[in-house]
């Protein structure tokens, strides 16, 4: 050895790769789902994430997930439309305070319009399941795509290194258990798959379920139909609304204010800003025992007899025992007063079977009627819609199943899964805030993390990224004390609990909107395992042959300075107001 030679330590020597450090690995993920959470996928991941290749598969033949399905009489945003609406595209032009489905899934066509996502989605096109291949470091998606002239279906696989979830909580409409419905010979139709052409007017109506979608049809149904039977489990609350107390559910939002807010930018922000607040500075009413969660039981109490009129008989059945917010609140314009109506009973009796006329309940009664509408709500498990199957055989959607291993979907803040590589949920279990703050802002904050994660994979050339067992572990034990603080534990029928009365809460998030959004701002990085491309795999392989593009670039240009900026961090303002330090030196898109 020649001694000025740098000695060897580590036999064999580690092979350096052949390319600057700042050559991205072009990575692939195959998102699932074109509702809100799919389409700002559609957005923000190709801008967040350098070289990503992305697909969209929506089954549906248009985008806007539950805003495109859920087409029932009535439906609405039940949160103002300044709030439900994407943080960075606002719109001055909203038709009304509370948006009707149509306005909402054009607004965000629209919006896929504008940032051209488009070309990422294929519409028609159902994920069958899901498979991981250990060799290829990919999964292996089985997708049937139908045309929607011939009716004909072709399945065919495609492969991504990541799979992306962001199939929604209300997305799978299920109709109920009910003995009987599938030989009832009128017609049966759930709120989420509503057909535009059935017309209620005249007809003798059942309606099951009293969650939003049956408090927001009701008062539709009531005034065309003969009659509405409505029959419910368990009671409700109905609350006075959810942000925006002081705005018109009847009176469209004046031309003239939408002319001033497009005119002047810093009121409509003033405005977004003060209504959108109140949508986070909620949270403390779901603290069991809470001063918030009694004044806003005694408030709805007092509500809700006012609704009912004359009809103080109705009183004692429509008021539930357990505490507001046990299940999500629903503001149900117009709900008390259409049961007050006389061609709308009441029925708390449970049903007992459907019948060749009608239904029965278990008191005997046999109700006729033309047609059985079901607001029952959809599969709200939270365990995945179709297959997933890891490296080892086990399929998450029967492991996350009640009565699987382990019976409950068990995640990494939501978003992943142990023994699920390169796994991503948007939207998926206790991963959004449900009681303070809203959608748009969660959906956005969960994909710009997963943006975090993918171009940590494509910069540092990751195989594979899977968050410890330990860590879920912790998740877990964290989910298992906090919601007992909450009256979420109470003992109600809730999405939030996969409708077991007391049961786990699979849903929202174990704290409040503040709260999620805290915690996803980093991403800890030290609770996931990783494997590397690296042949002999160093972790330190994506380092390359030392240098950077700016580095060769400079090599090979003539003067310097061709258009490569190694000095991105001098920013005129340094010798103006300053520079924000906090940011200072942390943009990763100009290093
Ligand atoms: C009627 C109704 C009203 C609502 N109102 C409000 C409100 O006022 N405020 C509020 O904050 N929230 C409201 N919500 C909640 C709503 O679910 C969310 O706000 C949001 O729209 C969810 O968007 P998403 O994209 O996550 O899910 P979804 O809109 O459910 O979209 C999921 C998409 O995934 C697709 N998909 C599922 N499985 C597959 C598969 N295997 N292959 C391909 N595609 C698949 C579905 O077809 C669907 O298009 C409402 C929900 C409903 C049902
Ligand atoms: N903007 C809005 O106003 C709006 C409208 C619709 C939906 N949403 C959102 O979507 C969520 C889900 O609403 P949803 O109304 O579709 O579903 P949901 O809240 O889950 O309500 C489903 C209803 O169906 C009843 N049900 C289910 N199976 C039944 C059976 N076999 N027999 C009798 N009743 C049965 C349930 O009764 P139990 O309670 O007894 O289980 C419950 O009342 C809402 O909480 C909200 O977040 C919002």
């Amino acid at each position: 050895m020649s001694p000025t030679a740098i000695p060897k330590s580590i036999n064999p020597p580690l092979i350096l790769e052949d390319h600057p450090v700042d050559e991205r690995l072009s990575i692939k993920a195959i998102v699932v789902g074109a509702g809100i959470t799919g389409i700002n996928a559609g957005i923000l991941l190709p801008a967040k994430v350098p070289e990503l290749k992305l697909t969209i598969y929506e089954r549906h033949s248009d985008i806007g997930g539950v805003w495109h399905a859920h087409r029932y009489p009535g439906v609405k945003c039940d949160v103002p439309s300044h709030v439900y609406q994407s943080t960075f595209s606002p719109s001055t032009t909203w038709t009304e305070n509370y948006s009707k489905g149509s306005e909402i899934k054009n607004y965000w066509k629209g919006l896929a319009d504008k940032y051209d996502a488009w070309k990422f989605v294929q519409l028609n096109s159902e994920v069958l399941g899901a498979e991981w291949s250990k060799q290829k470091a990919k999964w292996v998606v089985n997708i049937k795509q139908t045309n929607t002239h011939s009716g004909e279906s072709n399945t065919f696989q495609d492969e991504a290194e990541f799979l992306v979830l962001s199939t929604g909580r209300f997305s799978s409409p299920r109709l109920p258990d009910i003995l009987g419905l599938d030989d009832f010979p009128g017609r049966v139709m759930h709120t989420g798959a509503w057909d535009p052409e059935f017309d209620p007017t005249g007809k003798r109506l059942a309606l099951i379920g009293n969650g939003a979608s049956g408090l927001q049809i009701l008062p539709e149904l009531q005034k065309v139909a003969a009659h509405v039977d409505h029959y419910t489990r368990n009671p409700t609350w109905v609350a006075g609304a959810l942000g925006g107390e002081k705005l018109s559910r009847e009176i469209p939002i004046a031309e003239e204010l939408k002319a001033r807010w497009a005119a002047d930018s810093k009121e409509y922000h003033q405005y977004r800003k003060d209504l959108e607040a109140q949508a986070w500075t909620r949270f403390a009413i779901v603290e069991k025992g809470g001063a918030k969660n009694q004044s806003a039981r005694e408030e709805f109490e007092k509500l809700m007899a006012l609704r009912l009129g004359d009809r103080q008989d109705l009183l004692p059945l429509v008021l539930p025992e357990f505490a507001p917010n046990c299940r999500r609140l629903t503001p149900g314009p117009g709900y008390l007063e259409a049961l007050t109506k006389l061609n709308v009973s009441y029925i708390r009796t449970p049903i007992e079977s459907a019948t060749p006329i009608g239904i029965k309940t278990v008191d005997g009664e046999e109700r006729a009627v033309d047609a059985i509408i079901c607001a029952t709500g959809a599969d709200v498990t939270n365990s995945p819609g179709f297959p997933i199957i890891n490296g080892e055989g086990v399929n998450l959607q029967e492991a996350w199943h009640v009565g699987g291993d382990p019976g409950f979907p068990d995640t990494y803040l939501g978003m992943a899964a142990a023994d699920f590589p390169n796994l991503l949920f948007l939207m998926g279990p206790n991963s959004g805030s449900g009681f303070a703050g809203t959608v748009p802002h969660t959906v956005e904050t969960q994909i710009t993390y997963i943006a975090k994660v993918l171009r940590k994979v494509s910069s540092q050339r990751i195989r594979t990224i899977v968050p410890s067992k330990s860590a879920i572990l912790d998740f877990r034990a964290y989910c298992e004390s906090f919601f007992p603080q909450t009256v979420l534990s109470e003992g109600c029928s809730s999405w939030y609990n996969n409708h077991i009365k007391g049961g786990r809460i699979v849903a929202v998030w174990p704290g409040s909107g503040a709260h999620v959004n805290y915690i996803r701002q980093e991403v800890r990085w030290e609770d996931y395992e990783y494997t590397y491309h690296n042949s002999q795999a160093n972790r330190f392989g994506y380092f390359g042959n030392g240098w950077t593009k700016r580095d060769i670039a400079a090599k090979e240009s003539v003067t310097a300075a061709d258009d490569i900026d190694f000095t991105y961090y001098l920013k005129d303002e340094a010798h103006r107001e300053g520079v924000d330090l906090r940011g200072y030196h942390e943009a990763w898109w100009e290093a």
